[in-house]
């Protein structure tokens, strides 16, 4: 039986109960995730924050050229209502479209260098890759020739990797970038992680925090 694609709700962001310059101030990483699960409401906005359509074919972060050459890829293994499974996010859809079942969240986590013990405890990893060849030929001609297209999607992974910092800040979460992998590993594990053809940039775990567990 093939699994079918997962509609998000439309995310409508509310008037700010906090501002920006306190949820800057507030933003931490969090290496410490307890057993409460994630709703499917807080993995949407997560999601969102990080490569969703905002304005016409705009989307959260700024991308050269709008060109926006990142995938997002969700590891949920602890969400409710969401099923675990490897899920690539379509922005345009603002859907996640099934790539693998089950709870790849320990896998994903062993390939980083240092950080498998806690990260696999996060409700759900996100994965950005980035499609560094289309970028590097649609840059082709701003010097240095052949280098910046890779710079600008880097650049990219940077803007969504914060702001699922911020989401997950104004939502009570607790988020960790943990750029610290080793990307054979990461390549080696299955296309539905990352998918052909993409460089991993990021990979960020997301889930309530320990210390916040009532
Ligand atoms: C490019 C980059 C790579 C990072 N890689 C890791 C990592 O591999 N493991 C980890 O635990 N934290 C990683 N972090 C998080 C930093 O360790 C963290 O931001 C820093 O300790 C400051 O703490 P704060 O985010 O709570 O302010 C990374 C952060 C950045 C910006």
């Amino acid at each position: 039986m093939t699994q079918r694609e997962v509609p998000l709700a439309p995310v409508r962001p509310a008037a700010p109960a906090e501002s920006l310059g306190s949820l800057l101030v507030r933003r931490r990483s969090t290496r410490s995730f307890g057993p409460r699960p994630m709703s499917i409401d807080q993995i949407t906005r997560v999601v969102w924050a990080a490569q969703g359509r905002t304005t016409g074919e705009h989307r959260s972060c700024p991308s050269a050229h709008a060109l926006y050459p990142l995938t997002l890829t969700v590891i949920s293994g602890n969400v409710d209502g969401l099923a675990a499974g490897a899920y690539q996010y379509d922005a345009e859809r603002h859907a996640l479209i099934p790539a693998a079942r089950g709870d790849h969240r320990d896998r994903v986590a062993g390939t980083t260098l240092a950080d498998h013990c806690w990260l696999r405890h996060a409700a759900a990893l996100l994965l950005l890759s980035g499609d560094m060849d289309a970028a590097t030929r649609h840059f082709a001609d701003q010097p240095p020739h052949s280098r910046r297209g890779r710079r600008y999607v880097w650049l990219e992974a940077g803007h969504a990797s914060q702001n699922v910092y911020l989401q997950a800040a104004e939502a009570g979460l607790g988020a960790v970038l943990v750029a610290g992998f080793d990307d054979d590993r990461l390549l080696g594990l299955s296309p539905a992680v990352v998918p052909a053809g993409r460089q991993p940039l990021a990979l960020l775990g997301v889930g309530h925090p320990a210390d916040a567990e009532g």
